[in-house]
C-alpha cells in the first residue's frame, strides 16, 4: 500500500487529475465507482476563496462517497495562500494540494501555478506557509520545470519534501511545452529513485490505456499514476487499468447497461449537487461521451439534451437500453485532446 501521511491507498494508486470544469463532485463520484483511488478538485483560486466568491466556495464541496479527496489551491502570495489554506482546513477534505503546474497566462502572470517554477525560493516559502497554516497533509502537483533549460524538478522535489509536503505529482512536461509533444517520464523516475526522497511520487502525463499504465509503472517505478484527459467521458479507464495490472488481461469495455447506469448515476449526483434545473443542464455535455460508439445515437442524444425533466430523461435512457441491449461495443483507442493552444490550464 501507499501512504500519504495518515491516508492509506492501495498499492499503485490511480489518481483522478484535478481538471478545471471537469473534476466536479458528480464526475468524481462516477470515477470513484469505477476505480479511481484518490480524487482532486478543480483548482481553486486562493484570492477567490478569501473573497468568498460563490464559484470558489462551491468547489470545496465533497460527497462523502468520493473520499479521499484533495482540494487544490493556487496562488502566488504567501499570506493569501496561507489564509486560503485555513479556509480549506475547516471544510474537511483528506488533503490539500498546491498547484504549481498551471501554465495558463493569466495564472502565470499572477506569479501562481507554473509561474512559480521560475522562483524556487518562492515556491518553497509558499509551501512552508501552507504546511504551517493547515492541519491537513499538503501535497504538490507541478511540472518538470519552466522550460527545456530549467528542468529543475529534482531540486524542487527535495526542497518541497523538506518543506513538509507528503506527496508529489509530476506532470512530465515543462511550462513552455504546455501540452505539446510527449510527456517525458525519465526525470520523474530520477526523482523517484533519489535515495533522499521518501514521500510518494506520482507520475502524470499521457496515460491513455491499461497497457501504457503497466509499461510506465514498470519502466519508471513511480508510486502511482494520475490520469486526466483519458478519464474525460471514459471513467472506466480506472477499472480497466486496475484489472490489467492485476491480471495482465484486457477487461471488456463497458456494456450498454453500464453506460446507461453511469449516465443515471452522474445525473443523480448532478441534481444533488446543483439542484434540479442546473443539474439537468450541467449533465447535457456528458451524454454523448458516455454513449458514443452506439450506432445512430444522435437522435437519442438530441432528445436527452433538450428535455428538462428528470423522468423524461430517465425514460429516454431506458429506451436507449432497450434499443441497444446486448449490442457489443467495439473498443476504440482513447484520443487525448491536445490542450496546448486553447487550454484552460
Ligand atoms: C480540461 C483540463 C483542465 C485541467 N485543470 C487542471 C487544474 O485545475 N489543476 C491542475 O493541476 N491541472 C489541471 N489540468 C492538468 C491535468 O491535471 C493533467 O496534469 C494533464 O491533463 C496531463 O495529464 P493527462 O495526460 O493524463 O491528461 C487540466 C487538464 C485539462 C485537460
Amino acid at each position: 500500500m501507499v501512504k500519504i501521511d495518515h491516508i492509506t491507498l492501495p498499492d499503485f494508486p490511480l489518481l483522478l487529475a484535478p481538471m478545471e470544469d471537469v473534476s466536479d463532485p458528480p464526475f468524481r463520484v462516477v470515477c470513484k465507482h469505477n476505480g479511481a483511488d484518490l480524487m482532486f478538485t478543480e483548482f481553486i483560486s486562493s484570492e477567490g476563496l478569501i473573497r468568498d466568491a460563490i464559484k470558489c466556495r462551491r468547489k470545496l464541496e465533497i460527497f462523502d462517497e468520493e473520499r479521499p479527496v484533495g482540494i487544490q489551491l493556487f496562488g502566488g502570495d504567501e499570506e493569501r495562500l496561507a489564509m486560503a489554506a485555513k479556509i480549506v482546513d475547516v471544510t474537511n477534505p483528506e488533503l490539500l494540494d498546491i498547484n504549481f503546474g498551471c501554465p495558463v497566462k493569466g495564472i502565470v502572470a499572477q506569479g501562481a501555478g507554473s509561474g512559480v517554477l521560475k522562483d524556487i525560493d518562492l515556491m518553497v516559502r509558499l509551501t512552508e506557509r501552507c504546511v504551517r497554516s493547515t492541519t491537513l497533509p499538503v501535497t504538490v502537483k507541478t511540472r518538470l520545470g519552466w522550460d527545456d533549460n530549467t528542468k529543475n524538478i529534482e531540486e524542487v522535489a527535495e526542497r518541497l519534501q523538506d518543506a513538509g509536503i507528503k506527496a508529489l505529482t509530476i506532470h512530465g512536461r515543462t511550462r513552455c511545452q504546455m501540452y505539446k509533444g510527449e510527456a517525458d517520464w525519465s526525470l520523474i523516475a530520477k526523482v523517484k529513485n533519489n535515495p533522499r526522497i521518501h514521500i510518494p511520487i506520482f507520475g502524470n502525463g499521457d496515460i491513455d490505456s491499461p497497457q501504457k499504465a503497466l509499461e510506465y509503472k514498470d519502466r519508471y517505478g513511480v508510486d502511482g499514476i494520475m490520469i486526466g484527459r483519458a478519464a474525460i467521458g471514459y471513467p472506466w479507464i480506472f477499472r480497466e487499468i486496475r484489472h490489467y495490472l492485476n491480471t495482465g488481461e484486457e477487461m471488456a469495455p463497458p456494456t450498454v447497461a453500464e453506460r446507461v447506469e453511469v449516465c443515471k448515476q452522474h445525473l443523480c449526483k448532478s441534481l444533488q449537487w446543483k439542484g434540479d434545473g442546473a443539474g439537468v443542464y450541467a449533465m447535457r455535455r456528458h451524454y454523448l461521451n458516455y454513449l458514443k460508439g452506439l450506432p445512430n445515437i444522435k437522435e437519442f442524444r438530441t432528445r436527452l439534451v433538450t428535455l428538462n425533466t428528470v423522468p423524461e430523461i430517465e425514460a429516454v435512457l431506458d429506451e436507449v437500453l432497450r434499443t441497444y441491449d446486448g449490442f457489443e461495443m467495439e473498443r476504440t483507442p482513447i484520443q487525448l485532446v491536445n490542450y496546448h493552444e486553447n487550454c484552460l490550464v
